[in-house]
């Protein structure tokens, strides 16, 4: 499309945040920044793709608070973010980072773009990027153990769907390479559990973020997201067939009293019985307005006892084995 015809309106600028351009950026997109003209918002070129605007963009890095300061197009979110993945593959292969740091940083980059995705409604094409970044931690993950344990001191406690999403993202990957599979196994393990929940991205915002109980009719919209999640992912034709499964089959319940399909036992596949394991873990060890995280051990004790019928108990043995081993 040529966007030089599209009248301002109709583009839509998302807030970025420069510092993940690194230093030695050579974007192909254009910055912008926001102003008001007779009273109306407008975004004006800040710097173009040409090098002359290279120290204004690192000046304004320099200067301290950049929130909701420069914009990119909707349309070049993913060549922003593909930039930022690049100047990250430089930070995780130096020797002289730790790797929690490491880990810190692409687990940043990644919260950063779910955040993009459920708070501005997609596009769908950023959830390309989970490829990457779960690329960047299985290199990082390589480097040293960081198993569980690691994983608990990085993970942010406080519930959102995009912290959320990553996070289960990340026990799914880390699940996988413990019980032995592969590498690319477990990669598309941990983006499954990134992109579990990405349905919800279709739930009105007044049910996905109510503090009470739903009512029959809000519950029923919200149990439309692991469809909607499922087709979201298959139309991209990026995704293999695991990792749609995953969003599609993450509320089946290994007694058969799940949803959407009801499906029982080892009808639900593989991934989806990690999944849920991994999302219930979570959820119950996150904190949210109106609940406080629970430890561990209590999260564990629920699955195990009143919960149990829920999942595919080898699973959650083998999940509290591996937590007890590194506990
Ligand atoms: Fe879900
Ligand atoms: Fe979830």
């Amino acid at each position: 499309m040529n966007t030089d015809n599209v009248t301002e309106t109709e583009i839509h600028y998302r807030p970025i945040n420069p510092r993940l351009l690194g230093n030695d950026f050579k974007f192909n997109f254009n910055l912008y920044y926001r102003t008001r003209v007779d009273g109306q918002l407008k975004y004006l070129k800040f710097a173009d793709q040409s090098n002359q605007h290279k120290d204004k963009v690192l000046n304004l890095i320099d200067s301290g608070d950049l929130e909701e300061e420069l914009f990119v197009r909707e349309m070049d979110m993913v060549d922003y973010y593909q930039q930022a993945t690049e100047v990250m593959q430089d930070f995780i292969v130096d020797t002289g980072i730790s790797v929690k740091e490491k880990t810190g940083r692409v687990y940043d980059l990644s919260i950063d773009i779910m955040d993009q995705f459920f708070k501005y409604q997609a596009p769908a094409n950023l959830l390309k990027m989970a490829d990457p970044v779960m690329e960047m931690m299985d290199q990082v993950f390589s480097q040293k153990t960081v198993g569980f344990a690691g994983l608990g001191e990085i993970l942010n406690k406080d519930y959102y769907t995009y912290t959320h999403s990553v996070n289960v993202g990340l026990y799914c990957m880390t699940y996988a390479t413990k019980v032995g599979m592969s590498s690319g196994e477990s990669r598309e393990l941990g983006m499954g559990g990134m992109l579990h929940d990405v349905g919800k991205v279709t739930v009105p915002m007044e049910i996905l973020n109510k503090a009470g109980k739903l009512t029959d009719p809000e519950f029923a919209e919200m149990q439309k997201h692991p469809e909607a999640g499922r087709d979201m992912l298959n139309s991209m034709g990026c995704f293999g067939n695991r990792i749609s499964q995953m969003a599609y089959e993450h509320h089946e319940k290994f007694s058969g009293s799940g949803y959407p399909q009801g499906l029982h036992g080892e009808d639900i596949s593989f991934e989806g019985r990690i999944c849920k394991v991994m999302d219930v873990y979570d959820a119950l060890t996150t904190r949210r307005p109106y609940k406080a995280p629970m430890t561990p051990f209590k999260a564990l004790e629920i699955m195990n006892k009143d919960m149990a019928p829920e999942f595919d108990v080898s699973i959650l043995k083998r999940f509290i084995q591996f937590l007890g081993e590194e506990a």
